[in-house]
């Protein structure tokens, strides 16, 4: 990672260290997933590649074709780091904590999911922390570990089911979040008509996903899960 210089460690999580720098003389991230001392070292390496080896190739995928991602720069899959665009913005958590949205920000972020559903790619863990806005308002989705392709309504109702619990428990304040971001889903279909099929299938209506999302809804109400 020559052309690579570290300047401030944005985030230690759990599963990687996150630091800003430059690459090229370019504002970059470097992403770096951490081994688990708990978890068995074998089966700690294979997950990670795992992991790994999925963000990197369905984020590269998506960016090929213009949904809204950090472009990818360099890999190196022995070392589990990935370097990447630096999305010059904030993740929605704080976005939503300090006030500082509006109806039309909620609306992009709903626009933004459903390209990634277009494509017939679940992104896996829809949290505020996972969405990032920009300087000019766009959402920009990071963190893609535990995406996947999908073809059935189930898989993409669960998705958005993920952001509508954590809207639920994190951001109870936010009135209509869910709304707003489910008008943006529904807007891009009428925008662009059908989605293309995908590699591997036809990816579901927006409409009929929404139908799905409200069973689910109903089906944790009343069984709680
Ligand atoms: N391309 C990027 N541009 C700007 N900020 C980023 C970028 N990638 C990650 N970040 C910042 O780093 C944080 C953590 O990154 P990411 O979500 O990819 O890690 P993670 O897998 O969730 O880590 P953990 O599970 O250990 O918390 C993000 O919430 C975001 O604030
Ligand atoms: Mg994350």
């Amino acid at each position: 990672m020559e052309a690579w210089n570290g300047e401030e460690r944005l985030h230690l999580g759990a599963e990687a260290e996150v630091i800003s720098g430059t690459w090229f003389g370019r504002p970059a991230i470097l992403k770096k997933r951490r081994l688990r001392a708990w978890r068995h070292p074998e089966l700690d390496s294979t997950l990670t590649r795992k992991r790994m080896t999925n963000e990197v190739k369905l984020t590269i995928w998506l960016a090929g074709m213009g949904a809204p991602v950090p472009a990818i720069w360099d890999v190196d899959m022995d070392e589990s780091v990935i370097i990447m665009e630096k999305i010059e913005g904030r993740p929605l958590i704080e976005v939503l904590r300090a006030g500082e949205y509006d109806e039309k920000l909620l609306f992009k972020v709903g626009k933004s999911i459903r390209e990634f559903h277009r494509y017939a790619v679940n992104h896996g863990d829809l949290s505020t922390n996972n969405i990032l806005v920009t300087e000019e308002g766009d959402a920009v989705l990071i963190d893609l570990g535990l995406a996947s392709r999908e073809y059935e309504l189930e898989g993409f109702g669960i998705d958005l089911h993920v952001l509508y619990e954590i809207f639920r428990a994190s951001h109870p304040d936010v009135e209509n979040a869910m709304d707003l971001v489910l008008e943006g889903y529904l807007a891009l279909d009428e925008e662009l008509g059908k989605p293309q099929p995908a590699p591997g299938g036809q990816p579901p209506d927006a409409v009929d996903i929404i139908k799905r999302l409200e069973q689910i809804m109903k089906r944790v109400r009343y069984h709680g899960g």
